[in-house]
């Protein structure tokens, strides 16, 4: 694990860890304040993120800042990252040796940011992180503790444009969010 971002950063830049690299315009790697105290995990970059290198800045992204403004969350203070820096193709699920591939990254920014929360954007973050048998359906909304980190699984964003319906429990959950951090 590297102990700054400037090291961080450099072993990311010609990464081939996995077959993502063939097909990527950008690695997104991930935005925000490094001394955040809530971090985002999102799946993986779509194609807007992958052409302007930024996680959250497609249509999903958009929405999640209306949410973020609804709830008083400013973008800038948090970190949002994702679970691949690299844009599967066709906006299909990362497979697992890509994820697996990618995860120390993901683990390095979680060790220098040091959250207090983090928020699992969608089943994908959720399996990844907190384990295969968790369902994000029984486990949204629901703090789930693990060395001293505490975890919010919610919808992802893209699920929201889908269903509607689910934009209140997002609303619900970012509030709770919010409460747990006063
Ligand atoms: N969906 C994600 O999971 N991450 C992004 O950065 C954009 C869309």
């Amino acid at each position: 694990m590297y102990q700054t971002w400037e090291e961080l950063e450099k072993s990311i830049e010609n990464c081939q860890k996995c077959k993502l690299w063939k097909t990527r315009q950008n690695i997104v790697f991930g935005v925000g304040n490094k001394k955040a105290k809530i971090m985002f995990i999102g799946e993986g970059p779509g194609a807007d993120e992958d052409m302007q290198g930024e996680p959250f800045v497609g249509r999903a992204g958009k929405l999640m800042n209306m949410a973020f403004d609804m709830v008083g969350i400013k973008r800038e203070e948090v970190y949002i990252a994702n679970i691949v820096k690299c844009r599967p193709p066709g906006n299909r699920n990362p497979e697992d040796d890509e994820s697996y591939a990618c995860m120390d990254y993901l683990r390095n920014q979680v060790l220098l940011i040091k959250p207090e929360i983090i928020v699992l954007l969608g089943s994908v973050a959720l399996k990844n992180i907190l384990g295969k048998e968790y369902g994000i359906t029984s486990s949204r909304g629901k703090w789930i503790e693990r060395k001293g980190i505490k975890y919010m699984p919610t919808w992802h964003p893209a699920a929201l444009l889908r269903d509607e319906s689910k934009k209140v429990d997002f609303i619900k959950d970012l509030m709770e969010v919010i409460k747990e951090d006063k």
